[in-house]
């Protein structure tokens, strides 16, 4: 079977809030709107189920097989999450517990993940960043390595519902252009030809 090389890199956006007007999922799509042609991001809602060992198989939630298999199938992921209580919210951490298993089989191990942490305050969520690395790090994702993507003050950068701000817009571009590079080498893909060319 032959497999295109050259198509966009799949990433798949995932907010840590499940708030209607939610900053991170403005993040999202400020960033949606900024993509060039080198990748597309598909952005999907965390309302799952909470965690529970005993519904964890293959009789499980479906909610949680579909979720397990929008990260099996996207290149990359980029998390984009507010931080509650000077750490991760629980709805984030909740997914990330439930796409963390089977043990020894997570579609986390091996994924590329860009995490952006944002805040109405000037700190930008850098505990709750700290926290998810750590969960990470801990199913052996491919965190994105360079400067954490912080976005403070994020209520002045967010406008109808999208992350207008060029400074922070740019800065998380620069970061999303990374993910695609390591999706890129983690999954042999290369690079579409630039329009013209
Ligand atoms: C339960 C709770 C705890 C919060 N704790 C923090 C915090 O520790 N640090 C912080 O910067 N903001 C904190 N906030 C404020 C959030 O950053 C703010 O509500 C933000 O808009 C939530 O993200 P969202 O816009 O994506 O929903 C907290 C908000 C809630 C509801």
């Amino acid at each position: 079977m032959s497999v295109s090389t050259t198509r966009p890199v799949r990433l798949l956006g995932l907010p840590g809030s499940l708030r209607q007007n939610s900053y991170s999922l403005a993040i999202l799509r400020g960033l949606q709107a900024g993509l060039g042609a080198e990748a597309v991001l598909e952005i999907r809602d965390l309302q799952l189920p909470l965690y529970n060992q005993d519904e964890d198989g293959p009789n499980g939630p479906e909610a949680v097989h579909a979720f397990r298999r929008a990260i099996a199938e996207a290149d990359g992921l980029v998390i984009a999450t507010p931080e509650y209580n000077h750490g991760a919210p629980g709805v984030l951490k909740n997914a990330l517990d439930w796409a963390s298993r089977p043990y020894g089989q997570s579609v986390l191990t091996g994924k590329p993940v860009l995490i952006i942490s944002s805040s109405p305050a000037f700190t930008g969520g850098v505990r709750a960043q700290a926290q998810l690395n750590e969960t990470l790090l801990s199913v052996q994702a491919l965190l994105v390595p360079g400067p954490q993507v912080v976005i403070g003050n994020v209520a002045a950068k967010v406008q109808d519902g999208r992350l207008v701000d060029e400074a922070s817009l740019e800065f998380a571009l620069a970061a999303l252009r990374g993910l695609a590079a390591l999706c890129r080498s983690a999954s042999r893909l290369e690079a579409p030809a630039a329009v013209g060319s």
